[in-house]
């Protein structure tokens, strides 16, 4: 493999992100680590010269300007992965939470396009981008109207996107990953079946990548089970669904 590939991970600092920094950078590729956490973004630099750190948020426009334009050395990008990503409930949904749902939608869905803007240009021909969505768009879940909804936008837009990269030749990947065991996920406190590590997921979107998938979906025994679910009548998995998240 050539050496001087690069990949961007947005959300580097923890859970699936910090994974695919380790398996990518173990690949021999050169990594744009990218997150909040200056500190942790330092450390991993400090000790692997083909990790660069780059500190920003991603629902700053202006600041994510800046941060491109510091990756002018590094000219262009091979695989842009748009991983970042937070998840919140709607704990009382007649008492909705319009701040909260404001502030998933600008973290996962809204921050995509300030991404694009500032480093798309710099994904070269051949390229691939790649969106880390969630497997809760296949069914509706339970306090999952802020989560949910940002990721149904996150699917058509990577849909939509495939089709006007198509003549850039840039090619992208929609990942619809299950349950995996993260800081994120360590807050839940519903059952979470055929729960995966990062480092699984991050093997298999690795995979899947490197075989140009357009779509990655994992684990199959939950992605497949809810796809089954979805094409009953709603009483069906609606009631099923209401059931299996009693705690
Ligand atoms: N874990 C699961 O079961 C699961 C399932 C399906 C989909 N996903 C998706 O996978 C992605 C990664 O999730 P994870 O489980 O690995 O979560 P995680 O461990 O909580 O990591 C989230 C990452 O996103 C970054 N991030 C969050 N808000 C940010 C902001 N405003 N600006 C910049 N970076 C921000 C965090 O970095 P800083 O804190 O340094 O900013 C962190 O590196 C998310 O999009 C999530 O929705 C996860």
């Amino acid at each position: 493999m050539d050496a001087k590939r690069t990949i961007l991970i947005t959300g580097a600092t923890s859970g699936i992100g910090e994974s695919l920094l380790n398996h990518y950078s173990a690949s021999g590729y050169q990594v744009v680590a990218c997150g909040r956490n200056r500190e942790k973004l330092a450390q991993y630099a400090e000790h692997n010269s083909n990790i660069i750190p780059l500190a920003f948020d991603i629902t700053d426009n202006e600041k994510i300007a800046q941060a491109a334009n510091q990756l002018s050395d590094v000219g262009h990008i091979d695989i842009l992965m748009l991983n970042a990503g937070d998840c919140r409930y709607i704990d009382n949904a007649k008492a909705f939470d319009g701040e909260l749902f404001a502030s998933v939608i600008a973290t996962n869905l809204q921050s995509l396009g300030y991404l694009l803007e500032h480093f798309l240009p710099k994904v070269t021909d051949g390229g691939q981008v790649v969106f880390v969505s969630s497997s809760a768009t296949l069914l509706p879940f339970p306090r999952a109207e802020a989560y949910g909804a940002s990721k149904a936008g996150i699917d058509y837009l990577a849909k939509t996107l495939r089709l006007d990269l198509k003549s850039e030749n840039i090619d992208v990947t929609l990942i619809h990953p299950g349950f995996i065991k993260t800081p994120l996920t360590d807050k839940n406190d519903f059952p979470m079946p055929f729960l995966l590590s990062s480092q699984q997921a991050a093997s298999r979107i690795y995979q899947g990548v490197s075989a140009r998938k357009s779509y990655l979906h994992f684990p199959k025994r939950l992605t497949l089970t809810l796809k089954l679910l979805a094409l009953f009548p709603d009483f069906v998995w609606q009631s099923i669904i209401l059931r299996s998240n009693k705690v």
